[in-house]
């Protein structure tokens, strides 16, 4: 069975049709530049070219980087347009599509998804949670396989910040820190969540995991397994769509 994904990020917009048996693209991906200031037209314009694109008439599951409920309403945009918070974004992307069934959850969560089933948390039990390291730090928890969504752990307090303030791959970047200083920074945001939730295993995500070789050694004294995601790319994607499946 297939069902369409599509991943909306800081910096593009990318989609496909996803197989859900075998949890990848079912064709190469498309992807468009997300448009500036990220607004919820503005990004709708970007998603109907995407599934355009490929002519897809069937279901669509999108990703976005903020608290998503009920699969439809989005509730935070910290690092997105702030006109999207309590935006009905079912009614938006499913009116743009001409009427297709559309389900919209957060990114990490997505990742996750795509991650616990197809990727480096498949077969796990207990509590594994995964991080992504990008603009923001996003989060997705899981119990036994089962999703617990919205968790935001990137927006936990850490030294008197916001976790995603200090430790995000942004602000690496920003703040031009030497892979060790980021590394340590990281260490002791895990350390943080590792007292909260003692995971069995943490899962690395973002575009940061293909470097994974140059921190992943760096972070000590943490007591779970840490590994880095190994569907990187395509994980929102894959992800989103497996939600849409589940009827989200
Ligand atoms: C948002 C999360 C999102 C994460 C990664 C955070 O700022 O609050 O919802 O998952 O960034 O995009």
């Amino acid at each position: 069975m297939q069902i369409f994904g599509v991943d909306i990020g800081g910096s593009g917009i990318k989609g496909a049709p996803v197989d859900l048996d075998r949890g990848d693209l079912a064709k190469e991906r498309f992807k468009v530049l997300t448009p500036r200031p990220a607004t919820p037209e503005g990004v709708a314009d970007g998603v109907q070219q995407v599934v355009d694109h490929f002519g897809w008439t069937g279901p669509v599951g999108l990703t976005f980087p903020g608290v998503v409920t009920g699969g439809s309403t989005i509730r935070t945009a910290a690092n997105v347009d702030k006109s999207w918070i309590d935006t009905d974004a079912r009614a938006l992307f499913s009116s743009r599509l001409g009427g297709l069934p559309v389900t919209v959850v957060n990114d990490a969560d997505a990742a996750g998804v795509a991650e616990v089933n197809f990727g480096a948390g498949r077969g796990r039990r207990g509590t594994v949670i995964l991080l992504t390291f990008g603009t923001g730090i996003g989060s997705a928890l899981f119990i036994d396989g089962t999703l617990v969504p919205n968790t935001e752990l990137g927006h936990l307090e850490l030294h008197g910040h916001d976790a995603e303030k200090r430790a995000s791959s942004k602000v690496k970047d920003d703040e031009e820190l030497t892979w060790e200083h980021w590394a340590h920074r990281v260490q002791k945001y895990l350390d943080h969540v590792e007292m909260l939730f003692s995971p069995e295993l943490f899962i690395i995500g973002g575009g940061v995991s293909r470097k994974s070789q140059k921190f992943l050694h760096l972070i000590e004294g943490i007591r779970a397994e840490i590994v880095p995601a190994q569907l990187q790319n395509n994980a929102g994607i894959v992800g989103a769509a497996m939600r849409a499946a589940e009827g989200e």
